[in-house]
């Protein structure tokens, strides 16, 4: 799939325009604070309807303004495929109000969304999948099930509803054992059910990583990924069993401590604890596989080429590789951004951002 056109309105810094995109390479350069990434960001926001640098979307919002709106154009299967968002300050709590049309019908919940367009974006904060802690890394998870498996959002907000429920209880003075039995029992079913999607995800995810660091380096390393559950068994008997056995100190904390909340993923290098014995150049080339995996699991499953958006990653590699990765990559729409002036390869689309304006 591809992105044809991209059209703005009050998204970050940029006020208002449309733009037409190159179908292989487009190269987005500019001085730093231009708006190159807030240019990939909206890019990403229609595939997410989520950003992927800030939870927050009245960030996203140009300053002063009371509403912003992102359309794409995309190509997929080689029909036409638009997406358009609009967000809304206003809204309960200042919570702000999203709109979501697809092919110019209005869609009821994000998970209609989810799932029609996929991109991936690499950027230097993947390294922080490999370095950071368990929360970066369940991020990670499950941001890249919702875009293959859009129920699992439903799965996950589930869980989180229940988990938000049973905290509640459990900073009651006296809470019920009698309610605690029933948010065990419910607890342990939506936990068992998210618990399974991350298991068949990350299953596939090891063998697509592990694949892309053999490759990238030249056979000398070998990636291996993981589930670290936080319950001790995947079954829904398991996890009731963890919960009531973990009561007594949940009851002490006041929060449920147990749980796919609290998941991780072990990341180990030739054996080894890769977040502690990696070298940086080692934690870097696995964070990159991770997003190579992404990119040939959204392949393998739905046999589409994601659009890829490189934020300030090229910049880093030489020119032998970069030219290695932009050829790995000759089947998808890439978008690179970076503030040097390139020595770009022929045929590339290539814009200059200057203060949230585009230009050729
Ligand atoms: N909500 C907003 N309203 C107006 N301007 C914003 C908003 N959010 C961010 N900006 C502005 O956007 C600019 C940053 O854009 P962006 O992050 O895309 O820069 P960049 O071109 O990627 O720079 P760098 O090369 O440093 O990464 C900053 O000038 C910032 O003040
Ligand atoms: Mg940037």
């Amino acid at each position: 799939m591809i992105i044809k056109s991209l059209e703005l309105r009050n998204f970050r810094n940029y006020e208002g325009g449309e733009v037409f995109f190159d179908e292989r390479l487009n190269l987005v350069c500019g001085e730093n604070g231009q708006g190159k990434t807030n240019l990939i960001e909206a890019i990403n926001f229609l595939s997410m309807a989520k950003s992927f640098r800030t939870r927050r979307e009245a960030e996203l919002l140009r300053e002063g303004e009371a509403s912003f709106f992102v359309k794409g154009v995309f190509e997929k299967g080689g029909a036409p495929y638009t997406v358009e968002i609009v967000w809304s300050a206003s809204g309960p709590h200042g919570a702000g109000v999203r709109k979501f049309v697809v092919n110019g019908a209005e869609r009821s919940s994000v998970v209609d969304l989810l799932g029609g367009i996929y991109t991936i974006v690499f950027s230097p904060e993947d390294l922080a999948v490999v370095k950071g802690g368990p929360d970066v890394r369940r991020r990670f998870l499950d941001r890249e099930i919702i875009l293959l498996r859009p129920l699992y959002y439903h799965k996950l907000k589930k869980y989180r509803g229940i988990l938000k429920s049973r905290n509640a209880l459990l900073k009651q003075d006296a809470p019920s054992p009698e309610l605690l039995d029933v948010y065990d029992e419910q607890l342990a079913e939506a936990g068992a059910a998210v618990m399974e999607e991350r298991v068949s995800y990350i299953a596939a995810l090891a063998e697509e990583s592990a694949e892309s660091v053999k490759q990238i380096s030249d056979g000398r390393d070998a990636l291996s990924v993981s589930y670290s559950p936080s319950f001790s068994g995947l079954s829904r008997e398991s996890c009731k069993e963890d919960l009531q056995k973990n009561r007594d100190r949940d009851l002490f904390l006041h929060a449920t401590e147990t749980g796919p909340h609290r998941d991780d993923m072990a990341l180990t290098l030739n054996g080894r604890d890769l977040r502690i014995y990696g070298s940086q150049g080692q934690q870097r080339t696995a964070a990159l596989s991770l997003r190579l995996a992404e990119r040939a699991l959204i392949k393998r499953e739905t046999g589409e080429d994601a659009i890829l958006l490189l934020d300030d990653v090229m910049s880093e590699l030489d020119a032998g590789r970069q030219e290695r990765i932009l050829s790995v990559f000759r089947d998808n729409q890439v978008f690179v951004t970076t503030a040097e002036v390139p020595d770009y390869p022929a045929g590339a689309n290539v814009f200059t951002v200057t203060e949230g304006k585009i230009s050729f």
